[in-house]
């Protein structure tokens, strides 16, 4: 696998704890300061507590991040099956959003690492809300 952040999504996938849903998904991560970091999904006997790849991805990220561009998403990986490409959940995306910008480029992979999707995060999530709506109240 020539592409780092592909094998790394998918080395992460291989580690997915999806014993209910059996749909194993990994991510990968390159932040402006080159770092890479990767996450799969963790589920959990209460549903509603698992969390998803991307979101360790992230979480990793943030735990070595040493300074502002360590934490600044350039480029995401997702890597998972089904008929449809994986496309990142509604949350996931705005977890996302916290750390990317409008241009983060958002790559979609099949279990093989075959692209199916690519685009920008603006793409994916159109008129956000995000830290600049915070920035400036009084
Ligand atoms: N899942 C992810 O980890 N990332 C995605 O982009 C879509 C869905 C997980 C959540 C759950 O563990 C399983 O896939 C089925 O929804």
């Amino acid at each position: 696998m020539s592409d780092p952040l592909v094998a790394a999504a998918l080395a992460a996938r291989a580690r997915a704890y999806a014993p209910y849903s059996r749909f194993a998904v990994g991510a990968a991560l390159r932040c402006e300061d080159g770092s890479l970091h990767a996450g799969c999904n963790v589920e959990n006997a209460a549903y509603p507590e698992g969390s998803c790849a991307e979101a360790g991805a992230i979480a990793a990220m943030v735990l070595a991040a040493a300074g502002p561009s360590g934490r600044r998403i350039a480029e995401l990986v997702v890597a998972g099956g089904g008929a449809a490409p994986c496309t990142p959940c509604g949350g996931c995306r705005q977890k996302i959003r916290e750390f990317g910008r409008p241009d983060t480029l958002l790559r979609i992979v099949d279990e093989r690492g075959a692209e199916r999707l690519r685009l920008t995060l603006a793409e994916l999530l159109p008129h956000s809300f995000g830290p600049d709506n915070l920035a400036g109240l009084s």
